[in-house]
């Protein structure tokens, strides 16, 4: 690809389409997760040596606990096995990874896994990734809101401190505005994704079910951003 294109700063990805994927190939859903987990490392490390320096990927919403039970340990095994056992690039690769999302109904199991990566990868600098793992957007305001609450009762903070630009700290990570949203599997919703963080997002939407989802689409997507005209509200 040409060098002066434009790199967004933040880009998300709501991986979508592992179990299309899978039952297309006569296979049960977990096959596509398996296949799903291989794209994310991959794409990750793409996103960042093409510079993108934030990527939030959604890997389980909070409403997918409403799964079968076997599908739901799946990807929680799945999880664990990734944060202990996979990821060698990108921890040998500088990324950070930290977790946004509930940590409640997750298994202590999980929770350590997720402990161990982050622990690992603390103080690496050249990307951030953002796993949403137990997200939910709606979720993710409440709590912020419920934060603000407590520590104004607390006195630790006052109100006219809170403005839009400001609310960002109180929310599960501190990562900005994503500039460049991606949906695979040619679903056009966001299914309570990072809502306050996709205020001005630019959308891109893909057929491409995830486990395919590979550099080639991400640059694809690099592309069709690079068209895009971000007024912010302005007139031109
Ligand atoms: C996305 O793929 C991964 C998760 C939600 C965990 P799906 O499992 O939603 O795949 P489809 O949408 O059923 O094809
Ligand atoms: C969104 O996908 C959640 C993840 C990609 C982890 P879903 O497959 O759960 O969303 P819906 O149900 O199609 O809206
Ligand atoms: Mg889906």
């Amino acid at each position: 690809m040409k060098g002066e294109l434009k790199i967004p700063n933040h880009v998300a990805i709501i991986m979508d389409g592992n179990g299309r994927w899978a039952k297309a190939r006569g296979k049960n859903r977990s096959f596509g997760h398996l296949e799903g987990s291989k794209s994310l490392e991959k794409i990750a490390l793409y996103a960042m040596s093409r510079g993108v320096k934030i990527l939030s990927v959604f890997a389980f919403s909070t409403d997918n606990f409403k799964r079968s039970e076997s599908e739901v340990n799946y990807l929680m095994d799945l999880f664990i096995n990734m944060f202990t056992k996979k990821m060698n690039k990108i921890i040998a690769n500088d990324i950070k990874v930290v977790f946004s999302g509930r940590k409640e109904n997750l298994r202590l199991d999980v929770l350590d896994a997720m402990n161990i990566i982050v622990d690992k990868t603390k103080n690496n600098q050249s990307g951030i990734l953002n796993i949403c793992l137990n997200y939910g957007g709606q979720e993710e305001i409440v709590d912020a809101v419920n934060n603000i609450v407590k520590l104004v009762k607390e006195n630790k903070l006052s109100v006219d401190d809170i403005d839009k630009n400001t609310f960002y700290k109180y929310l599960y990570q501190n990562l900005g505005p994503i500039d460049l949203l991606i949906r695979t599997s040619g679903e056009y919703r966001i299914s309570n994704f990072m809502m306050y963080q996709s205020s001005y997002s630019e959308f891109y939407f893909t057929d491409v079910l995830f486990p395919d989802f590979n550099e080639e689409e991400f640059d694809k997507a690099i592309i069709s951003f690079n068209n895009r005209d971000r007024r912010y509200g302005n007139a031109k």
